[in-house]
């Protein structure tokens, strides 16, 4: 699994996809969520690694351990670099996703889902009944997912720093939220630039509509990517 950033490729059709990546002479890294993967499947993922790149499957996987366990036994047939699974799904499900994806695939990464930045403190409180801080359950979340062997979590670049400190650097810190200086924030509300997700401790940035909706995606790219890899 490579290092550069990670295009979200949010796009509804694989058509949308092949005009978007055929701009690219070089090898990517890409998102393909649960909005593509829904209408596309695995015959689209097959298409984006034989052009190279490595994808990150955003499907955030969360049921009854033995459901995400076979799940994630069929998607590690995918070749996919990197997989994800909701930590609220408990340390057992955490757990047998890790064992169901080794199954087919040695390599594949897999991360976890702290809690969603669309998750405020008040919905914390009223609405999932925890009582703390939202930076304590996530920290609590990425502990968990620690311990259940995953590879590391999709977190704001924001909690990067205290992740760092309390799981190591070499434990994924995935981070969405990404814009470079004095572009649209979009509905992002806690956002960085590439440098300070790096400095923060990210260990890879995602990078969606600054891309994707840019007039010249290779060049907004390579911009973002020479910050972040400076
Ligand atoms: O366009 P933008 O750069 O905001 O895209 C960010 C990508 O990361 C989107 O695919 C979005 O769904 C995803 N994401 C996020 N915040 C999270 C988890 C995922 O923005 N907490």
């Amino acid at each position: 699994m490579n290092n550069l950033p990670i295009i979200a490729l949010d796009f509804d059709s694989s058509e949308a996809v092949d005009t978007f990546l055929d701009q690219f002479d070089e090898p990517l890294f890409v998102k393909v969520g649960m909005e593509l993967f829904y209408q596309t499947g695995p015959q689209l993922i097959a298409s984006i690694k034989a052009r190279g790149h490595d994808i990150f499957l955003d499907l955030k996987l969360h049921d009854i351990p033995n459901t995400v366990g076979k799940a994630m036994e069929g998607l590690s047939k995918l070749n996919v670099d990197l997989v994800n699974v909701h930590a609220a799904g408990g340390t057992e499900m955490m757990t047998r996703a890790l064992e169901g994806l080794k199954k087919h695939n040695q390599n594949i990464k897999i991360v976890a889902v702290t809690q969603l930045t669309s998750t405020t403190e008040t919905m914390l409180r009223n609405e999932q009944n925890i009582q703390s801080s939202i930076e304590d359950a996530v920290l609590n979340y990425a502990h968990l997912a620690k311990t259940s062997g995953l590879d590391g979590v999709v977190c704001s670049p924001l909690e990067s720093a205290l992740l760092t400190g309390e799981l190591g650097k070499n434990f994924l810190k995935v981070t969405p939220g990404i814009r470079p200086a004095n572009t649209h924030l979009d509905d992002q509300k806690r956002i960085t630039t590439p440098e300070e997700a790096k400095q923060l401790g990210s260990t890879h940035i995602v990078v969606g509509r600054p891309i994707t909706k840019s007039n010249n995606p290779v060049a907004s790219y390579h911009k973002i990517k020479e910050s972040w890899l400076s």
